[in-house]
């Protein structure tokens, strides 16, 4: 499962998470480690897109939380991909920077325990198009697709 932070104008338009260039940022991602799309479920911390694409605010995150929490009891994946700061910081109260956080595994406790493995935005990536930035994304992918190898 992926969790990113919530829809922006084509997502908006098209009611689906991910379908724009950020979405085909993470569908090449999602194939890299040998997945379809439709093998994976992909979700946002917020349900609406906030005015002007602004990081949503913590209220209006914690408004959605319950809905997301849902989600994720019910699809109960083996493995979460976070993808930015805001699922980190709204899903398990993580403020640390991303640059810092990413590619160490976390833990949601939820229904169970459920190893999440923190990743940069697929937007920043497209803003930041540097092996340094790509191979991070490419290695916490991977440690991802390991684990649920080990546990299946
Ligand atoms: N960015 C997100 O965080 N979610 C989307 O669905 C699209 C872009």
């Amino acid at each position: 499962m992926f969790i990113g932070e919530g829809p922006g104008k084509d997502e908006d338009q098209q009611g689906r998470p991910f379908v724009g260039k950020a979405g085909e940022l993470l569908d090449k991602m999602i194939g890299g480690i040998g997945f379809k799309r439709e093998q994976v479920y992909i979700a946002n911390v917020v349900k609406c897109r906030p005015p002007d694409n602004r990081t949503p605010t913590p209220q209006e995150s914690q408004t959605c939380l319950g809905y997301l929490k849902r989600q994720i009891e019910l699809i109960d994946p083996g493995v979460i991909v976070t993808l930015g700061a805001t699922p980190l910081r709204e899903l398990l109260g993580i403020q640390t920077g991303i640059t810092k956080v990413r590619g160490s595994w976390q833990r949601l406790e939820l229904h169970r325990a459920i190893p999440v493995m923190p990743t940069f935005h697929p937007a920043y990536v497209l803003r930041q198009y540097t092996n340094e930035v790509r191979g991070a994304v490419w290695a916490d992918l991977k440690a991802a697709r390991a684990w649920l190898e080990e546990h299946p």
